[in-house]
């Protein structure tokens, strides 16, 4: 598991700036002005602070990014981390430089921000960087270090929600690790055991296991488990931090490896396919910071647990399976198997829980990587209130989403000829035939957007907030599209 950075925040102090260990970060605006605080971390340095910012390189740095004085005299610390940051940079540019101070460096990081409006923010960029998926290095140093700490100096240290930016990071963290960890580790057993260890924030967890399941009729979902030595699991989350309104649910595709199924994937690249379960990683990582938050707000979160593989008992092409509304669907090809997981839980959370608005998230479609790349999640609805709700808490959260088409000629391309619907549409609009064969799984009157994260859920390079690997992309967006709808 790998641990956030520990924040703390403390009144600006002369003496322990010079004791601080690791880096000591301080902010230059436009034409290499010094704030405050980067006035007294120069008069600590005997004016190295100064020269940097009226030298050349200083005067090529853009807002948000930053630069390292190293050893400096008069200080304890290693280096001195300068970021160009305007008084009113927009939050994002903010969060970015937060960002570029904990690539600078390892180690603790002291953030001298007093006098700032935007302390909050860059303390949050700071944390979101500072993540290294260790668990599986047996000779790392870092793997065996203490996390760091982040302290974070300010005027008015109670200004500052310290807890609930923890709460973020530290879900952001569980999504991060989630989607990182290779599938035989985590199993569906695996994974539901993590989510049952929620319950210690004071979340209600529910596994649902097989025989429940084939209760419930979920015949689609079990279709897609059933090649697999590992059991298809359902698992429920339930934050009641609310009154007695109806809850927000939300819905992730937990394909825990997908191998395609008997429409067996080729090799190259396969591997790729441990994050498939990125979508339920996201649901439980919101989950843990909105239970962390204490957040004021119902809210109901569902994931199904199951692992695609080919074998004797592997769901065949040309299959037809029911699923628990009772819909036939033909399968035409196993590889197209997230939307048979996610009908059944869709249909499972508007029947027992009649949610005010439904939201699911998927690895659903390499189709939507060609569409708008590793830059944009792609979001389909029903519905322009709850949509914008959520495209603009994207947009303040600096994680990209756009919204894609749905319409009735899509759905076509469905029909099969011996069943309800068919699982593929064809090569065309791949992503957005699938949308439309989870909208026969929504209920008349049920607001809903679907997230399909199989471009922004891992990453090969950097994301903006990430290393390489798991980006956590839509914790933040959907747990701000919490607080936003709920009023806290
Ligand atoms: N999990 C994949 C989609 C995916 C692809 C996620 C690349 C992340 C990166 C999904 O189950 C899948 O295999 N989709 C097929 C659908 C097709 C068979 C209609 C695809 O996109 O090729
Ligand atoms: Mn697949
Ligand atoms: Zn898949």
């Amino acid at each position: 598991m790998t641990r956030p950075a520990t924040l703390e925040i403390v009144p600006m102090d002369l003496d322990t700036l010079g004791q601080s260990k690791g880096s000591v970060a301080a902010f230059m605006g436009e034409g290499g002005a010094l704030g405050g605080g980067a006035e007294r971390v120069d008069a600590l340095t005997n004016g190295a602070v100064g020269r940097f910012a009226a030298s050349r390189a200083a005067s090529r740095m853009k807002p948000g990014e930053a630069r390292a004085i190293a050893w400096p005299a008069g200080m304890e610390a290693e280096t001195v981390l300068i970021a160009r940051l305007d008084a009113d940079d927009d939050t994002e540019t903010a969060r970015r430089a937060g960002v570029a101070l904990s690539r600078a460096g390892t180690g603790d990081l002291t953030i001298v921000a007093d006098g700032r409006a935007d302390a909050a923010e860059i303390a949050l960029g700071a944390l979101l960087r500072r993540y290294e998926f260790t668990d599986h290095k047996t000779k790392s140093e870092e793997a065996e270090e203490e996390p760091a700490t982040i302290t974070l100096m300010v005027e008015d240290p109670a200004a500052i929600d310290a807890e609930g930016l923890m709460a973020v990071a530290e879900g952001v963290f569980f999504t991060r690790d989630l989607v990182n960890e290779p599938a035989n580790v985590l199993t569906t057993t695996e994974f539901a055991r993590r989510l049952e260890a929620l319950s210690e924030h004071g979340l209600e967890v529910e596994v649902l296991e097989e025989d429940a399941l084939a209760e419930l009729g979920m015949g689609a979902l079990l279709s897609v488990g059933q090649g697999s030595a590992s059991p298809s699991k359902v698992v429920v989350m339930r934050w009641q931090g609310g009154g007695d309104e109806a809850p927000l649910a939300f819905v992730g595709k937990g394909v825990v490896f997908d191998t395609g199924g008997i429409s067996l994937k080729p090799a190259a690249g396969m591997e790729d396919m441990t994050m498939d379960m990125g979508g339920a990683g996201v649901v439980a990582g919101l989950m843990k910071t909105l239970a962390m938050r204490k957040a004021r707000a119902n809210v109901v979160g569902l994931v199904g647990l199951v692992e695609n593989m080919p074998g004797p008992d592997a769901t065949r092409p040309g299959d037809v399976v029911t699923a628990m509304k009772g819909d036939t669907i033909e399968v035409i090809n196993t590889d197209a198997e997230g939307r048979l997981v996610l009908a059944d839980v869709m249909w499972y959370a508007q029947q027992r829980f009649e949610p005010s608005g439904l939201i699911d998230l998927a690895t659903l479609t390499g189709a939507i990587i060609v569409g708008l790349g590793h830059e944009n999640a792609g979001v389909f609805s029903n519905d322009d209130a709850l949509c914008d709700a959520l495209l603009s808490a994207a947009r303040a959260e600096d994680e990209g989403a756009w919204r894609m088409p749905l319409g009735k000629a899509y759905a076509k391309l469905l029909e099969s000829r011996i069943a309800d619907v068919k699982n593929v549409g064809g090569r065309p609009a791949g992503s957005v035939t699938a949308a439309e064969f989870l909208r026969r799984f929504v209920k008349d009157g049920t607001p809903w957007c679907h997230i399909d994260i199989a471009g922004v859920a891992s990453t090969k390079g950097d994301s903006p907030y990430a290393p390489a690997g798991a980006s956590g992309w839509g914790v933040r967006t959907l747990d701000r599209m919490v607080r936003e709808m709920s009023g806290r």
